[in-house]
């Protein structure tokens, strides 16, 4: 086993780790969240936002919260102890564990819808004059089958991470990475060489300001929080793994470009070949799962692009899925003494029945939606997560460092190993008064945006 002179066990090479941390980086945000985000708010115009956003808070907070998890070597409640002991610090380590374990529960239902299409966009596109939204609302109210799919999903997820950080999560990256780049080039090639492709690309582009106001703000950074998986300690975690050695500064840059590239490519994947075969962008998480497999089904070999598709899908799902479960593993092993088996096990099963009410809420529990009183379980699951409790996370994180523990000793962390690039007073700045200040006015404005609704 890889494991340090502490007894933690640790990222094999430096490519190790950088293919873990954007394999959890890269997920549903980038494929299925991302490009219905931009289409629905302003094209172009959102995407130089989210890029903003990325530059002045994602990459800060991501370097952050590594350096937390290399420096203590632990879990995101032992990180916490460790830097700041008596303290009720660790208290936002605990919240990063309850939001993974919230975020897992939905994310697990969503990742086995996308795994039963890698199976029924076969059927899907082979018969004529099929209504997609019909069997897709067909597939998710019905009881037992997204279930069942759920269910695989996390035996999936439970199997990689009760196998360890090396030969689990190290192993199950550095096989599914690479397979899911080649099938993102071929998915982009097929699009844009579809006759008719460019207005795709002009839908995607075209910045239209009109439509930015205080909740597209918000949903920017909270897409880059989700996206890059940032405010709830996965990078502690992962960081926890680090050796001295390894750069940090120039590894977080890495994984952010990538997940950002990978965010922008889904759209050339997805929008010209919508747009080639005539078909309606299609605001919202519809796009995927219902306008998508009636574009593959009119597409020249479409039943194999369709299934590459939900292959990807489903790999990026599961690659994020092994960092989710990992950072509440890694919190009950490191802080009770659990054996990684038995926490991963007790874990993923009590996720998978926290889940299943966000599921049974196209079924069972649809009698939540009555017309005054619309209440998508699954989407207010992704509404706390993502616009209350991943920027709370990151908003007190970068406080803990920018006026607590001190940004000198982040520095001087960061800099161990690093040659060449590393960070300096710049970064302070931005976690000490840019991240703190933008996180807080966005949280407030779209609050107050939602409320006056
Ligand atoms: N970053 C993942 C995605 O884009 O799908 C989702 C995610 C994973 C969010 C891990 C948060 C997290 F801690």
């Amino acid at each position: 086993m890889n494991t340090g002179t502490n007894g933690r066990e640790h990222w094999a090479t430096r490519t190790g780790f950088i293919l873990a941390a954007s394999g959890s980086a890269i997920g549903l945000g980038n494929i299925w969240r991302f490009p219905y985000m931009t289409g629905e708010h302003g094209g172009a115009a959102f995407i130089v936002i989210y890029l903003i956003a990325v530059c002045l808070i994602g990459y800060p907070l991501l370097v952050n919260e590594t350096i937390i998890g290399r420096v203590s070597q632990r879990n995101p409640v032992g990180a916490f102890k460790t830097l700041a002991p008596g303290s009720p610090w660790w208290l936002v380590g605990a919240l990063g564990v309850f939001t993974g374990f919230v975020i897992l529960s939905y994310y697990a239902v969503v990742a086995g819808w996308s795994l039963a299409y890698i199976f029924k966009v076969i059927t899907v596109s082979q018969g004529a004059g099929i209504d997609n939204a019909e069997v897709f609302s067909r597939h998710i109210s019905n009881i037992w089958q997204p279930i069942g799919w759920q269910a695989l999903f996390m035996i999936l997820t439970i199997a990689v991470i009760s196998a360890g950080v090396v030969k689990g999560i190290q192993r199950c990256v550095t096989i599914l990475m690479p397979i899911f780049f080649v099938l993102l080039v071929l998915l982009i090639l097929r699009a844009v060489t579809l006759p008719g492709a460019g207005e795709g690309i002009a839908y995607y582009l075209k910045p239209d300001f009109s439509e930015v106001t205080g909740r597209t703000l918000l949903g920017a950074v909270s897409q880059a929080f989700f996206s890059l998986s940032l405010g709830m300690g996965v990078f502690i975690t992962y960081g926890s793994y680090l050796h001295e050695k390894d750069e940090i500064p120039k590894s977080s840059g890495a994984i952010v470009g990538l997940d950002t590239v990978v965010a922008l490519l889904a759209g050339f994947a997805i929008f010209p070949a919508v747009f080639a075969l005539g078909f309606e962008p299609g605001a919202g998480p519809g796009l995927v799962f219902i306008t998508l497999p009636a574009v593959f089904a009119q597409m020249p070999f479409g039943t194999f692009f369709g299934l590459l598709f939900f292959f990807l899908l489903s790999i990026a799902a599961l690659t994020s899925a092994l960092s989710l479960l990992e950072v509440v593993t890694a919190w009950l092993i490191d802080e009770r003494g659990w054996h990684r088996k038995k926490a991963s096990v007790v874990m993923g099963v009590t996720i998978f029945l926290v889940g299943l009410p966000a599921s049974l809420g196209y079924s069972v529990f649809n009698c939540f939606s009555l017309p005054f009183f619309e209440i998508d379980l699954l989407d207010t699951y992704d509404l706390l997560a993502n616009s209350i409790l991943l920027p709370l996370g990151g908003l007190l994180t970068a406080i803990f460092v920018g006026y607590v523990w001190g940004t000198e000793k982040a520095i001087k962390e960061a800099s161990k190993g690093s040659t060449g690039f590393t960070i300096g007073k710049w970064w302070a700045v931005l976690i000490r008064y840019v991240v703190p200040i933008i996180i807080a006015a966005i949280m407030v404005t779209g609050i107050l945006d939602s409320l006056g609704r």
